[in-house]
């Protein structure tokens, strides 16, 4: 008889979860398995929002952002009384294997779950802001990327076209990397993200040179965890320049998926069903250096993300006051 597999996600949604979802039924389907969706992130699984998965439910949705199956944050799955309803549900449809597509939080309820149930699962890590320790990408950040390049080229349209400063505010919680490949890809003159601690006063003498000498807009980059108004505000009180806060929110969620991120959805699915059908029952499938490679929990959710070295030398070059050219 066929096995059952169930595929979820949970936490915040992120392009490349639809392509993530069609690949899934698909290679379900190939494998002799038999594909189930669950609704609504963990919550679905608590009130058996548990349905199978049809070629038809997935056609046409490589294309669109967001989930067709929903996501959420489920406070309930944190206790054990739901967790065994939610086990329950599962095996009253026949289903042993989960792919969960979410964040390392999620995942550390899944590991919890497992140890109680035996239900085996393969996290993906999936989330716009590219947060999670043991992985260099997470599904869904380069959508998000792509995005706030197009807002910030946009918005230098009217930045330069009005002699103001722009004070771009990127999303990813605690994390700087959504904030600070885009300054970098945007050619922004300021980027300031929690990894980077920075005196925004120390670019005084710098700035008023440059606009002596004919600069006319500024673009500056500021990860969500740091307070863009404060920095507009130094831009006008300190330097007399007019500037604007643009605080990019959700629609940095959004958008059609990249080829990158269907790509890695792709990848992440039909390894994540390998992983699952040889017997690796808890883990999380990461990408180092061009690789795919399996961790445990522990390595990807025990300690905090942070910011590849490399990067963050590349950013202090580019973006500490004492390398800015007068
Ligand atoms: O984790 C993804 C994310 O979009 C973060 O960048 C942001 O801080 C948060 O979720 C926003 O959460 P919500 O959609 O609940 O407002």
């Amino acid at each position: 008889m066929n096995s059952n597999i169930a595929i979820v996600c949970s936490g915040g949604d992120a392009s490349g979860m639809n392509p993530a979802l069609k690949r899934f039924v698909e290679y379900s389907y190939a494998k002799g398995l038999n594909p189930y969706f669950v609704r609504n992130g963990y919550e679905g699984l608590i009130d058996n929002l548990i349905t199978p998965a049809t070629y038809q439910d997935v056609s046409g949705i490589i294309t669109r952002g967001g989930t067709k199956i929903g996501s959420a944050r489920s406070l309930r799955f944190k206790e054990a009384s739901y967790r065994t309803i939610a086990a329950d549900n599962l095996r009253s449809h026949g289903i042993d294997k989960l792919i969960v597509l979410g964040g390392d939080g999620s995942f550390r309820g899944m590991e919890r779950f497992y140890h109680e149930t035996g239900i085996a699962f393969c996290g993906i890590p999936s989330t716009i802001d590219n947060d999670i320790n043991g992985t260099d990408y997470c599904l869904g950040v380069d959508t998000a990327l792509g995005v706030i390049r197009n807002a910030i080229d946009q918005i230098r349209d009217t930045a330069s076209s009005f002699r103001r400063a722009f004070v771009i505010e990127t999303m990813g919680r605690n994390c700087g990397y959504l904030a600070l490949i885009s300054a970098i890809t945007s050619g922004a003159e300021m980027c300031l993200i929690p990894e980077l601690p920075i005196d925004i006063h120390e670019f005084s003498g710098c700035y008023r040179s440059q606009i002596q000498k004919g600069r006319d807009y500024f673009i500056a980059i500021v990860s969500e965890a740091l307070n863009s108004r404060e920095v507009s505000e130094w831009f006008e009180n300190e330097l007399g320049f007019e500037s604007r806060v643009s605080v990019l929110g959700h629609i940095q969620r959004g958008g059609s998926p990249s080829v990158y991120d269907r790509l890695m959805a792709y990848k992440f699915v039909t390894y994540a069903i390998d992983a699952l059908l040889e017997g690796n029952s808890h883990s999380v499938i990461c990408y180092n250096k061009s690789h795919f490679n399996f961790k445990t929990i522990d390595e990807v959710a025990l300690h905090p993300h942070q910011l590849d070295p490399e990067l963050l030398t590349l950013a202090r070059e580019q973006f500490l006051p004492s390398h800015c050219q007068m």
